[in-house]
């Protein structure tokens, strides 16, 4: 089996960080909740070493996370960062002391004495970064001081003997010039771990597992084009080819090609492919509607008759899959995610589609895992790096009444404008990353002229951010000669628009969509 690592969340806001971190190093990480995991139960799972993450308390709050102490007596090696320094260091009879004027905020310069093997490969000064208040004192019997900071007399912490390491600063953020190095350190030299975790191997197994378990059944997936569910279309149509059936319902509102290319993907396979165009049956109930979130409502409710009418006619299945992914699996909190996730996913699905069980065979995957996998079983590049499309679609990128004219015109000019995008990013010529674009088509008409006749079209505002999350992004920097490519080709290119603007305003205070 894979060699494992167990990320022990203590609620701080990198966790989730720590472990793609350590699953960059070919190594599998899991986090789990120390409301969730005992310390029977870490040495059950057979983990090869343990990092306690940071967390947002001291640990003489009397509502902080704390842990039992055995852990530290299982001959497992662990990685406290952060917080989980300072609890190791408590845990272990150390002296943790909170004062305002040993905090260290941001980029600090950590100086390692050379000895210890979490350093090793590492400059005797690099930057690190930090965010505490408390900071330790004093260490724990049979532990040693091997970093400091102008501030800190502790910036790290060993007990080589036991395998015991803390460190103060976060060596998972990328502002910490070595904290990769750290980690690989950890995971490899002092753990010990294999370099297993690949997704050809992963690929692998889970076509051998999924086959085990469907055996004869019958699977069925909702397949939105998105990189999840198409993702997971692939996995299970290498697993059990035509006991698979996707359903693509192609409400109108997709960008340009984008229902063919799907289709077109998936063509290889020799599953049940169903594609429904069904535009008519959500276009009409979306006459002279204007207001976003009842254009949301309508679609999601019309989503559910469509696939209602289809899973009719496909009877019972034995399992309903999901694209679940990990994010998805960590942020409702590691409990029953499937029920969460399938209602939250795709409005209630499961509620009348009879199934016996729901598989979810990407529920162990980060985002950049997923994509990997897809290249992986052989999807195009197209749809494996697809930026995030919202469900409702082209819907909330029409202002006001959505109208087949107004969708048309909208998909030509955004399938300029990313163009244009896609052939900066290929060239190298993005300044920054552009993590979603498209084009807005406004309510609003201009008056515009072409040839020597006056026109009245309608206005197009592009739209491109930059973010690591999507909860926070800036519009993207992009070059000028771009935005002016793109304003020339649209208004001559896409008839009905006589003017194009470029959305310079961030998230917050706008969002990224336009509804
Ligand atoms: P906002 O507009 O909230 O968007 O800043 C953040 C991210 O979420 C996507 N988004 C949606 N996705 N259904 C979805 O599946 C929706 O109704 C929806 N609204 C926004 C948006 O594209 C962006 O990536």
């Amino acid at each position: 089996m894979y060699s494992k690592i167990l990320v022990l969340d203590f609620g701080g806001q990198y966790n989730q960080l720590i472990a793609r971190r350590v699953r960059e190093q070919q190594v599998f990480a899991e986090v789990v909740s120390f409301r969730n995991i005992t310390v029977e139960g870490i040495k059950a799972a057979g983990y090869d070493g343990i990092i306690f993450t940071g967390g947002p308390n001291s640990v003489y709050d009397p509502a902080s996370p704390h842990f039992d102490p055995a852990v530290l007596d299982l001959g497992i090696p662990v990685l406290g960062i952060c917080y989980g320094h300072q609890l190791m260091a408590y845990m272990a009879g150390g002296e943790v002391f909170s004062a305002a004027d040993r905090s260290e905020y941001g980029k600090v310069t950590v100086k390692h004495a050379g000895s210890s093997l979490l350093f090793s490969g590492i400059p005797a000064e690099s930057v690190c970064w930090m965010s505490h208040t408390d900071y330790v004192k004093q260490v724990p019997a049979g532990f040693a001081v091997t970093a400091v900071t102008d501030q800190c007399p502790c910036a790290a912490m060993e007990n080589a003997e036991k395998k015991l390491y803390g460190v103060q600063f976060h060596p998972e953020v990328t502002h910490t010039e070595f904290g990769t190095r750290l980690i690989r350190n950890f995971v490899l030299d002092i753990c010990g771990c294999a370099q297993n975790w690949r997704m050809d191997d992963f690929c692998r197994r889970s076509i051998e597992e999924i086959r085990a378990k469907v055996g004869d059944g019958k699977v069925l997936l909702a397949l939105s084009g998105g990189v999840d569910s198409s993702v997971c279309a692939a996995l299970l149509a290498e697993a059990v080819g035509d006991r698979l059936t996707c359903v693509f319902v192609d409400h109108g509102m997709m960008r340009k090609n984008e229902a063919s290319e799907v289709k077109n993907a998936f063509s290889r396979w020799n599953i049940n492919f169903i594609g429904l165009d069904a535009s008519e049956s959500f276009l009409e109930p979306l006459k002279g509607i204007t207001e976003p979130e009842r254009k949301r409502k309508i679609i999601g409710e019309e989503f559910i008759r469509v696939f209602e009418g289809v899973s009719k006619q496909i009877g019972s299945v034995d399992y309903l899959a999901q694209g679940t992914i990990y994010p998805d699996v960590i942020e409702s909190g590691l409990g029953d995610s499937a029920v969460i996730k399938s209602h939250h996913n795709v409005g209630g699905l499961p509620d009348f589609v009879d199934f016996k069980e729901i598989i979810e065979p990407l529920r162990l995957l980060f985002k950049d895992e997923v994509r990997q996998l897809g290249r992986e079983l052989g999807l195009p590049e197209y749809l494996v790096s697809r930026q995030p499309f919202p469900g409702p679609g082209l819907a909330i990128r029409v202002m006001g009444e959505i109208t087949r004219e107004k969708l048309d015109i909208l998909r030509e000019a955004d399938a300029i404008f990313r163009e244009e995008v896609d052939a900066y990013a290929k060239k190298g010529l993005l300044p920054e990353a552009a993590n979603q674009y498209f084009a807005v088509l406004l309510d609003t008409r201009s008056v515009g002229v072409m040839g020597d006749a006056r026109t009245y079209g309608y206005t197009v505002a592009l739209r491109s951010v930059t973010t690591d999350d999507f909860m926070t992004a800036d519009w993207t920097r992009l070059p000028f000669e771009l935005l002016a490519s793109a304003g020339t080709r649209i208004p001559n290119e896409v008839r009905g628009v006589s003017r194009v603007v470029y959305d310079i305003t961030s998230k917050p205070p706008a969002t990224v969509e336009w509804e």
